[in-house]
């Protein structure tokens, strides 16, 4: 069973055009053998899918984990009905939302100028933002699956995540469709990392004062990347996201208003991720620990209202 993952009928019912993948079912008969046996085969039309899936009697479906990447570019399709179903519960529509987005954010992060990435990109954070919106407890749902382990491209998926958060606590009447800018912003704020080294992204350790020079151009790389391409709200957050409220950041050193509002937000959002997920060179903290160190450690870094809002909205719920 190890080469498989599960798979609900009630996300296949759920499906739409042609399937990209094998389908497998578990005959109890089998469990002994736990080798699960083909019931679909890939490039079935759906409506024949589903009325195998309904008349199989079976509740329980699995697909190889070699086929993993053709089931999230299908459920890319498809989120938004899945978004929409209420008969699916809240965790498990995290859990498909979370894991599509950070599919979508690593293929990006492979080859970030493509123009099919950047819609992909957009499509999926107009899901997430609505997703979020939805009702209180859809972000804490969210958070909660975060990767407690640090990959470029789950950081910036958080980021966008806890910045969607708390500019909806901040601006709580905001229709969703102003905030699509924004959050395209924090969830490819980072995008300029794809042009360092991973030797030196990973290193364990101290960095030398070269290396360290390289990591802090990549607000720069990452503005380079996609100039062409975003709104100027996007590419602020991109080139302003290490920017600190007494002036002491990078690339341009701004100081407090000189900082756009969304800018100030990203920030904050992206340092309690960093702080709260492994890295290379510090295990995670607790997200109280990374409070203290956040307005002890970091006096100045961040606008004090936004900081404090920030904290009302996490209370403690992530971890
Ligand atoms: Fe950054
Ligand atoms: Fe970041």
């Amino acid at each position: 069973m190890d080469n498989y993952i599960s798979i609900s009928k009630r996300y296949l019912m759920k499906m739409f055009g042609e399937i990209t993948f094998d389908l497998f079912v578990l005959p109890s008969g089998r469990k002994q053998l736990k080798e699960p046996v083909l019931l679909v085969r890939r490039n079935t039309m759906l409506t024949n899918l589903k009325e195998t899936v309904a008349a199989s009697g079976f509740e329980n479906f699995y697909i190889k984990k070699s086929d993993l990447q053709n089931l999230y570019h299908h459920i890319e399709n498809c989120i938004g009905m899945v978004i929409d179903d209420p008969l699916i519960p809240l965790r498990e529509k995290s859990q498909i939302i979370y894991s599509c987005a950070a599919n979508v954010m690593k293929e990006v992060f492979a080859d970030p100028r493509s123009g099919e990435s950047l819609s992909r990109v957009q499509k999926v954070t107009r899901n997430i933002i609505r997703f979020a919106l939805a009702d209180r407890s859809t972000i804490p749902s969210l958070l909660q699956l975060s990767s407690h382990d640090y990959y470029t491209f789950t950081h910036c998926l958080n980021v966008a995540v806890f910045s969607i958060g708390l500019w909806n606590t901040i601006n709580p009447t905001d229709k969703p469709e102003t905030l699509q800018d924004f959050a395209l912003g924090c969830i490819l704020h980072d995008i300029g990392k794809s042009r360092i080294d991973d030797a030196i992204l990973n290193k364990p350790g101290r960095l030398t004062a070269e290396e360290f020079a390289t990591i802090k151009k990549h607000p720069i790389f990452g503005y380079e990347l996609m100039a062409d391409s975003v709104s100027e709200t996007t590419l602020d957050i991109i080139l302003h996201h290490h920017e600190k409220h007494d002036g002491k950041g990078y690339p341009e050193g701004l100081r407090g208003d000189r900082i756009s509002d969304t800018a100030k937000i990203a920030t904050i959002a992206d340092v309690y991720d960093a702080l709260t997920t492994n890295r290379s060179y510090a295990e995670a903290r607790a997200p109280f620990n990374a409070f203290l160190t956040m307005k002890e450690e970091m006096v100045g870094h961040f606008e004090q209202e936004k900081f404090i809002s920030f904290i009302q909205l996490l209370g403690g719920k992530r971890g």
